[in-house]
């Protein structure tokens, strides 16, 4: 009796921990799914592309995660559909290795894409691995990674995909028709980068290198993290990061915007003072500053994580955002973690029209050639499949198949839903 009631208390636990987020991390080029040490799950990703070619890296000095990839070498646009995330806030990352698996020592550029939306140029190294973040709502049944080939014999490929599902309330000063793109996350003053399962979301939290500033750990033996929205991880506010005197500033390192526009940002910082102050010596007390502008002035609490978020402020390289001690203030400005997005466009809503994608469809059915084909086929206007003539209007009609590359043996059925096909 007593072992069953431990087992239903445990299974009763399990269920409530499991639900709290949503997880699916898929390893690209290959069948094999393992659990890191971290304790997060990667499965293959035959389930959710079909074209494509397996590779290895050579140089695999990262984690098995790094060490396959999935190469495109035809097609245009190659995408991956994945399910069970719709209406859901997620946190979407794209990873990519290239380890020289071609050993041509000549890593590409192309570009990515989720939900018909343009998200980054990658342009991929000998050495690094890198990874892009967003954040936002999908709104389709399914999510969509596409990989677009923009550069002759420069192929395309990806390492890894991971999606959690976040709390509604996170990071949620912007709506659900934008995306973040992650710019800059890290934990200051930490020695070690902060991800899984620190972090319940993976987040990861890179560390600093802190020139001219002095790192300082927290002589608190804990942080009540639950005023954060954003859910900070206690161990991101563990340290921090200080100025070496009240006359000096943080500047965050904006050099990583556009140099010629501003674009709008979404800047989440978390500060708490890290020492056990006598408050009738001592004040450590800054301005929040974007160019001459105070926008914010910020006194941290012992034991205490504050996180202030500005979504409503638009940066580039040029703009020069800080902290800055008060005058009255007897201690320098500090901050133990931070997160700089950029606010997507709108995003697209627009899909190639129904009629026509569904006599696409039947085509496909018919012809397996064709069924490799991913996304959407006209949509984003720059990337539209390659076999295929579009209009440019929001809903876009197919006007023409250009299928002669395409060893059809001249059968075309009748597929009567598709008027491009009836005018061949
Ligand atoms: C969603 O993705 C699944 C798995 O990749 C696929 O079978 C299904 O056809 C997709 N649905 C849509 C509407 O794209
Ligand atoms: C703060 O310093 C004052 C002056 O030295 C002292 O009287 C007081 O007890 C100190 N307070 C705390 C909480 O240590
Ligand atoms: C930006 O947000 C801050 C804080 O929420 C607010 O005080 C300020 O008025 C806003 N500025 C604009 C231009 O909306
Ligand atoms: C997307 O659809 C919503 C509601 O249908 C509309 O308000 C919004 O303007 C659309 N956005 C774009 C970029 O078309
Ligand atoms: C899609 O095309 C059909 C003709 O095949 C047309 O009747 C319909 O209005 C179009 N839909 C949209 C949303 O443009
Ligand atoms: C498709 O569009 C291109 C560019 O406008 C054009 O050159 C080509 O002839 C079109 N193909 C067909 C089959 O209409
Ligand atoms: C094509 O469809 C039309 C109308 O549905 C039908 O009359 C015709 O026989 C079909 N042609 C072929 C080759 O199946």
């Amino acid at each position: 009796m007593a072992v069953n009631l431990v087992a239903f208390l445990l299974s009763f636990l399990c269920a409530c921990s499991l639900s709290a987020s949503e997880y699916l991390g898929i390893n690209c080029g290959t069948s094999y799914s393992y659990e890191d040490n971290s304790g997060i799950k990667w499965v293959g990703d035959g389930a959710y592309i079909q074209s494509g070619e397996s590779h290895t890296a050579r140089n695999s000095q990262y984690s098995t995660l790094l060490s396959t990839l999935r190469v495109f070498k035809s097609k245009n646009k190659n995408c991956y559909n994945i399910p069970g995330f719709q209406g859901i806030k997620v946190l979407l990352r794209a990873y990519f290795y290239y380890g020289n698996y071609d050993s041509n020592s000549s890593p590409p550029s192309f570009d990515l894409l989720f939900d018909e939306n343009k998200w980054a140029t990658v342009q991929a190294e000998n050495d690094n691995w890198e990874n892009f973040d967003i954040i936002y709502v999908p709104k389709r049944q399914n999510i969509s990674v596409c990989l677009a080939q923009t550069n002759p014999n420069q192929f395309p490929f990806i390492s890894a995909l991971e999606i959690w599902s976040l709390d509604s309330n996170m990071y949620n000063q912007i709506d659900s028709s934008h995306a973040l793109m992650l710019r800059q996350r890290y934990a200051f003053g930490s020695s070690n980068r902060i991800s899984y399962p620190t972090d319940p979301y993976d987040r990861l939290w890179y560390i600093f290198s802190s020139n001219g500033l002095v790192s300082d750990s927290n002589s608190a033996s804990s942080v009540d993290v639950t005023q954060t929205k954003d859910q900070v991880p206690s161990a991101v506010m563990a340290n921090a990061i200080a100025t070496l005197s009240t006359s000096s500033n943080f500047f965050v390192d904006t050099t990583q915007l556009s140099s010629t526009q501003e674009v709008p940002i979404y800047l989440n910082m978390y500060f708490t003072e890290v020492r056990d102050l006598n408050s009738s010596w001592d004040l450590r007390k800054f301005n929040v500053m974007v160019d001459n502008e105070v926008i914010d002035v910020v006194n941290p609490a012992y034991q205490t994580a504050l996180e202030t978020t500005y979504a409503n402020i638009t940066a580039s390289s040029k703009t020069r955002i800080y902290l800055a001690a008060t005058s009255d203030s007897t201690l320098p400005p500090l901050i133990s973690g931070l997160e700089l997005f950029t606010i997507t466009n709108p995003l697209s809503n627009s899909t190639t029209n129904k009629t026509d994608v569904e006599g696409l469809g039947s085509l496909r059915e018919g012809f397996p050639v064709l069924k490799e084909w991913s996304g959407d086929p006209c949509i984003p206007a720059e990337y539209p499949w390659d076999w295929v003539n579009c209009t440019g209007e929001t809903t876009p009609r197919i006007t023409s198949l250009l299928l002669s590359g395409y060893n059809l043996n001249g059968l075309l059925p009748n597929f009567s839903s598709l008027d491009a096909l009836q005018t061949m």
